[in-house]
C-alpha cells in the first residue's frame, strides 16, 4: 500500500487502475475474454498472490483465489464479483466487489480463519458481447450449457469460440463447477441507483434481486426510397418500432414498481436516404414480483404485433433472459446485518433493481449482498464513483461478518 494511503483510497486506486483495461481507447469497455481481460487477471493475480492466496484462472475465464481456513473440511466462503464492462461503463460496477473481496483477505494479515475464502473474478456478467448475462458464474453452479455455448456475437464466434480464443479448453469446464461444501456467497457492490444517496446512507443490505426479461424484437418493412415513395405507401420498419419505444416507456410509467427499457437498436439499411427495412432493438423488463414482471412482456410484445399489423411489418422476437427474482438468505443477511451494526454504521434494507452474478450463485447456496452507495445515483457511465468511507464502511462490515460467521 502506498505511503500514507488508506486501504480504502488503495482499493479505489486499483479499481481505476483496472478500468483503464479496455477494448477501446477514451473509455472502459471490456467484454467476455476480451483482451484487456489478460491485464486484469494479471493484476488482481498480483494482489492475491502478494497475501499467499492460491490463483487459478477456470475454463470460463473465472480469476479464483483460494485462501485455506483453518479447518480444511469447514465449508468455505465465496466472494466475488464480475470484472467485466458494459461500453462505457464506470470504475466500480463488479471489480468493486472482487478487490474489496482481495482487501478483506490483505485485513487477515494472515490469520487464518476457520473456513477458507474463494475470491472470484467472474469472466463475464453484464451479456454485453453474446446478449445473455452471466456466462461466467453459470461455469461455477455447472449450467453453462451447450445452447449457451454455441451463441454467437456479432461476428459470429460463438462462446466456446471465445474461449479457445482466449487459450483456454471448454473441455475443462466441468472443473470449474464449485466443490465441497460452500458456506455461502457474498458480494460487495455499488447500488447503482439513488436510493442510498438520496438517504444520504453507506451502505445497503440486499434482501432480494428483482427479476428480469431480456428480449430481442425485430421489425421488417421494406426498404425503399426516401425521396420517391409516398408515404401512405411505406413500410418504414423504424417509424413502427419508434411508436412501440414510446409505447414501452408509456407502460413503465404507469406500471408501479416496473422499468423497461429499450437500450439498443439496430436500423438497416441504415442510410439517410433509405427507408428503413429492419430494426432489432432490445428490451429489458425488470420487476420484485416475476409474475407483474412477465405480465408486462407479454403486453409489450402484444403491443409489437399490434402496431406491426397496423403498418404492414413483420414481427418477430426472442427471449434472451427470463430470471426470476431471488431472495437473498435470510440467515446470511442477518449476520451481514450484525456486521454493519457491529461496524457502527446505520442499516438499511432495499431490493436490487440490478442484476449480480449473486442471482446465479443463488441457486447452489446461501447468498446475501452489500450495496455501497452510488454518488449521484450513477451507474453504467464513466461518471460512476464510490466515496472513500463508504468502501472503509463495508470493509469494516466485511471483517466483522468474517470474524463472526457461523
Ligand atoms: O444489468 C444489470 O442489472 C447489471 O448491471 N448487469
Ligand atoms: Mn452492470
Ligand atoms: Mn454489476
Amino acid at each position: 500500500m502506498a505511503a500514507g494511503a488508506t486501504r480504502s483510497q488503495q482499493i479505489i486506486e486499483r479499481c481505476l487502475t483496472l478500468s483503464r483495461f479496455s477494448e477501446e481507447p477514451g473509455r472502459t469497455t471490456r467484454t467476455f475474454l476480451s483482451a484487456p481481460m489478460r491485464d486484469v487477471h494479471r493484476c488482481l493475480r498480483d494482489w492475491m498472490e502478494r497475501i499467499g492466496m492460491q490463483v487459478e484462472l477456470d475454463a470460463a475465464g473465472n480469476l479464483r483465489g483460494l485462501y485455506p481456513g483453518l479447518e480444511p473440511e469447514a465449508p468455505h466462503l465465496l466472494i466475488g464479483s464480475h470484472v467485466d464492462t458494459v461500453p462505457g461503463a464506470g470504475a466500480f460496477d463488479g471489480v468493486l466487489g472482487v478487490v474489496i473481496a482481495i482487501a478483506l483477505v490483505e485485513a487477515l494479515q494472515g490469520r487464518r480463519l476457520r473456513c477458507g475464502i474463494e475470491v472470484a473474478a467472474f469472466s463475464e456478467e453484464e451479456g454485453v458481447r453474446f446478449g445473455v448475462p452471466f456466462l461466467g458464474s453459470r461455469a461455477l453452479i455447472g449450467t453453462l450449457d451447450s445452447a449457451l455455448l454455441a451463441r454467437c456475437d456479432q461476428n459470429g464466434r460463438a462462446v466456446v469460440d471465445a474461449i479457445r480464443d482466449f487459450g483456454l479448453d471448454p473441455d475443462y469446464l466441468p472443473s470449474a463447477i464449485l466443490k465441497g461444501d460452500l458456506r455461502g456467497y457474498l458480494e460487495f457492490h455499488i447500488e447503482q441507483g439513488p436510493v442510498l444517496d438520496n438517504l444520504d446512507l453507506p451502505l445497503g443490505l440486499v434482501e432480494a434481486i428483482a427479476g428480469q426479461s431480456r428480449l430481442e424484437l425485430r421489425f421488417d418493412g421494406h426498404a425503399n426510397h426516401a425521396g420517391t415513395t409516398p408515404m401512405p405507401m411505406r413500410k418504414d420498419a423504424l417509424a413502427g418500432a419508434a411508436e412501440w419505444i414510446s409505447l414501452v416507456e408509456q407502460e413503465a410509467l404507469a406500471a408501479p414498481g416496473l422499468v423497461a427499457t429499450v437500450g439498443k437498436i439496430e436500423v438497416l439499411p441504415g442510410a439517410g436516404n433509405v427507408i428503413p427495412g429492419e430494426v432489432r432493438a432490445s428490451l429489458d423488463v425488470r420487476h420484485a414480483n416475476d409474475d407483474s414482471r412477465r405480465s408486462a412482456v407479454e403486453r409489450l410484445v402484444n403491443a409489437a404485433q399490434e402496431i406491426a399489423a397496423r403498418r404492414n411489418l413483420t414481427i418477430d422476437y426472442s427471449t434472451r433472459l427470463d430470471q426470476s427474482a431471488v431472495a437473498c438468505d435470510l440467515d446470511l443477511v442477518a449476520q451481514l446485518e450484525r456486521g454493519v451494526v457491529a461496524a457502527g454504521y446505520p442499516v438499511h434494507r432495499m431490493v436490487s433493481g440490478a442484476g449480480h452474478d449473486a442471482m446465479i450463485l443463488a441457486q447452489r447456496m446461501p447468498m446475501a449482498m452489500l450495496f455501497l452507495r452510488s454518488p449521484g445515483g450513477i451507474s453504467h457511465h464513466p461518471d460512476e464513483s464510490v466515496l472513500p468511507d463508504d468502501v472503509e464502511a463495508a470493509l469494516q462490515t466485511g471483517l466483522s461478518f468474517l470474524e463472526n460467521l457461523t
